[in-house]
């Protein structure tokens, strides 16, 4: 088989074979195929796309270009979740504690910022001291013993996507539903869980612009864990708005903390309670009735918070975080309000830019080496939907030195559209793919 043969049968339209896809994939990995001919493979998929087993095979050859980590171990079934990536996503730091209080283990692995979104490890290391670098061993212990761990992806995760991702990157290919379905799921089917919930998010701060495009790539997912013989659960969630009321690394964990004590925003409350039961029933230990219950209780007796101060404390964070977040987060002190230039309804929020501006600020990464400042984010104060006076506040930013305030102000200002009439509030959950 020769690399041309192959470009020839999907430029034309053709169904591969897992022959060809290792082929293909294993030989870019191995350096035996270009860049230049990998490149015009992949522009052949973005025309011509993949079919439910094609998407399969390319996920499990991914997969298994490195590490498949065993949970076996832990001698429970572990249900993953992923989310594809949002503005003030925090739901991790909510769920898997709020999950493992009720006894179902979480050994979860997540990612860095991508693009314009927020990464749950990126948050996590706000918090002074805590280790998001664990063995493979400390990670499986920590989940027997305290029933949660939360790490980075091993160096060896899924490499072939890791290598085809860049390349992707470079070459306009990223935004295909089986490269991003295949993309994901090779990383979470090496990551070793039984089961998926998974979150994928649709609007203006999202990577999916619309329902329809989310429903195509929850629908690819689901059927990729699924020939996999994961059970695999998609809701497609509403991302026209920030989630939650901040927007930055240790303003997000002092939103997670604060849920875990009974404050927080409805629409938010209602993504978080949704995921986790859903987490909770693919465990196989609760029927829904009774994992919603059970979440509800241990939200309210501050058990999920005692599990995420157990998370803290077993990677070796600093636990009075729980206690007085705002005095031992790295909070910066200096904010500035922005506020509304006239008054009406907050008829639309472009969220890409909110994500944009919590970047300009520092919280996240303008060149590939940067480093994040987890003091600084963004207070949304108005919603889709919400009143507003000219004169009231938008947003309250938190800031630093390095933050490029004026530019800030200027994209977080041209992100809300203020209409006359009242705009309508947006469902959270649009729908569930199962
Ligand atoms: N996230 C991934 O991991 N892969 C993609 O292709 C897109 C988003």
């Amino acid at each position: 088989m020769i690399p041309y043969e192959v470009i020839l049968k999907k430029r034309n339209g053709g169904k591969l074979n897992r022959e060809e896809i290792e082929f293909m994939v294993m030989g870019y990995v191995r350096g035996e195929i270009p860049d230049y001919q990998m490149a015009a493979f992949l522009m052949a998929v973005y025309f011509r796309h993949m079919d439910k087993e094609e998407r399969a095979i390319l996920t499990e050859v991914m997969a298994k270009s490195g590490d498949m980590i065993d949970l076996s171990k832990i001698g429970e079934r572990i249900v993953d979740k992923h989310s594809s990536g949002g503005v003030g996503d925090k739901t991790t730091l909510v769920v898997a504690p709020l999950v493992a209080s009720v006894g179902v283990p979480i050994a979860k692995m997540s990612g860095r910022a991508l693009g314009h979104t927020g990464g749950t490890i990126d948050k996590l290391e706000s918090i002074p001291g805590f280790k998001t670098s664990l063995s493979l061993e400390e990670f499986i212990s920590n989940v027997k013993k305290y029933g949660i761990a939360i790490a980075g992806q091993t160096a060896n995760l899924a490499p072939a996507d890791k290598k085809i991702y860049a390349l992707r990157d470079a070459t306009a290919t990223v935004d295909e539903i089986s490269l991003i379905a295949s993309s994901i799921m090779s990383k979470k089917l090496a990551g070793g869980a039984n089961a998926f919930v998974l979150d994928v998010k649709a609007g203006s701060g999202a990577f999916m612009k619309t329902i329809e495009e989310a429903k195509k790539l929850a629908e690819a997912m689901v059927g990729i864990g699924k020939a996999h013989g994961k059970d695999t659960v998609a809701l497609i969630t509403n991302m026209e708005e920030p989630l939650g009321i901040y927007v930055g690394n240790s303003l997000e964990v002092l939103e997670a903390i604060e849920f875990l004590k009974g404050n927080y925003d409805e629409k938010f409350f209602e993504l978080c309670i949704e995921i986790s039961s859903y987490m909770v029933r693919l465990s196989g230990k609760m029927s829904e009735k009774e994992a919603k219950n059970a979440l509800l209780e241990n939200l309210k007796n501050g058990k999920g918070l005692e599990k995420f101060r157990d998370l803290i404390k077993a990677q070796g964070g600093d636990e009075r975080v729980i206690d007085s977040p705002q005095k031992y987060l790295p909070i910066s002190q200096e904010t500035l309000e922005i506020k509304s230039e006239k008054t009406g309804y907050v008829k639309d929020i472009d969220t890409e830019k909110i994500g944009i501006a919590s970047i300009l600020l520092g919280a996240g990464r303008i060149n590939k080496e940067d480093t994040i400042d987890p003091s600084v984010g963004i207070k949304v104060m108005k919603k889709i939907g919400d009143k507003v006076e000219k004169g009231e506040s938008l947003a309250t930013i938190f800031i630093s030195k390095k933050s490029r305030v004026s530019e800030a102000i200027k994209t977080i200002k041209e992100a809300y559209t203020i209409a006359e009439e009242p705009a309508k509030k947006l469902p959270m959950i649009y729908e569930v793919i199962s």
